[in-house]
C-alpha cells in the first residue's frame, strides 16, 4: 500500500502543468522524489564530481534499502540533478550526504532537498537533525546555516586524517 507521501509524489509526478513544464524545458522548482535503483548512475556521476571519497553504488544501494533510511533525488528540467541522504531514527535524525551536479548548482537546488529532509525527518518524529561537513567546505556550512543548523562541535583531523569536521544541529 502507498503512504500518503508517495501518493502525494505520484499525483505531482502525473501533473499535467509539470509535465508541461518539462517538455518545455522551463525552469522550475526541483521536483523531489524518493531515490531509485535507476537513478544510481545519475547519482554516481554527481558524487564522484562532489567529493574526493565518494560514496561507491552499495552505499546508496543500501540507502534505498535500508528501513530507517530516506534517500531523495531533485529532478531539474527532468533530469537528476542533486541528491540527500537522510537517516532518522527514534529522536535522531542525520544527514549522510547530500550533493548537487556542478552545473546545477546555485539555483536552490540543495536548499529543497534540506528543507524536504528536514520535513521528513519531522514527519518520523524525530527531534534532533545532525550532520558533520569539512572546515573548509564553505558553500554547504552556508547552506546548513541558512536552513537553520547550528555549529556545535568540531572533530578535529576528521577527513583523511588533515581536515577537521565541523559538527552542526538543528532542531526540529
Ligand atoms: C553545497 C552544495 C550541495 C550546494 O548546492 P546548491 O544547489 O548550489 O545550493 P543552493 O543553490 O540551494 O544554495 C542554498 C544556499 O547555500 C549557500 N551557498 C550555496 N553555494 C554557495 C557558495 N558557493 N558560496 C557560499 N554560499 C553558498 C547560500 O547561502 C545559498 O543561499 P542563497 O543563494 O540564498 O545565498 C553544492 O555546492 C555541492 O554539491 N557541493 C559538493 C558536495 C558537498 O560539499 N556536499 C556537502 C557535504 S557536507
Amino acid at each position: 500500500m502507498l503512504s500518503i507521501f508517495e501518493v502525494s509524489i505520484k499525483r505531482l509526478q502525473d501533473d499535467p502543468v509539470c509535465l508541461l513544464c518539462r517538455s518545455m524545458n522551463l525552469r522550475h522548482n526541483p521536483f523531489i522524489r524518493p531515490m531509485s535503483e535507476t537513478d544510481l548512475d545519475a547519482v554516481l556521476i554527481i558524487e564522484q564530481a562532489s567529493f574526493p571519497a565518494p560514496w561507491r553504488r552499495e552505499h546508496f544501494g543500501h540507502e534505498i534499502a535500508a528501513p530507517h533510511s530516506f534517500p531523495f533525488v531533485a529532478e531539474y528540467n527532468g533530469i537528476v540533478a542533486g541528491y540527500v541522504c537522510l537517516m532518522s531514527l527514534y529522536e535522531a535524525a542525520q544527514i549522510l550526504d547530500i550533493a548537487v551536479a556542478p552545473e546545477q548548482r546555485g539555483r536552490g537546488i540543495a536548499r529543497s532537498l534540506m528543507d524536504h529532509a528536514v520535513s521528513v525527518a519531522r514527519e518520523k518524529d524525530a527531534e534532533l537533525l545532525a550532520l558533520e561537513v569539512r572546515a573548509l567546505n564553505i558553500s554547504a556550512i552556508t547552506l546548513y546555516e541558512r536552513c537553520g543548523f547550528v555549529r556545535t562541535g568540531i572533530r578535529s583531523k576528521y577527513y583523511e586524517g588533515v581536515d577537521d569536521a565541523v559538527l552542526m544541529e538543528m532542531r526540529l
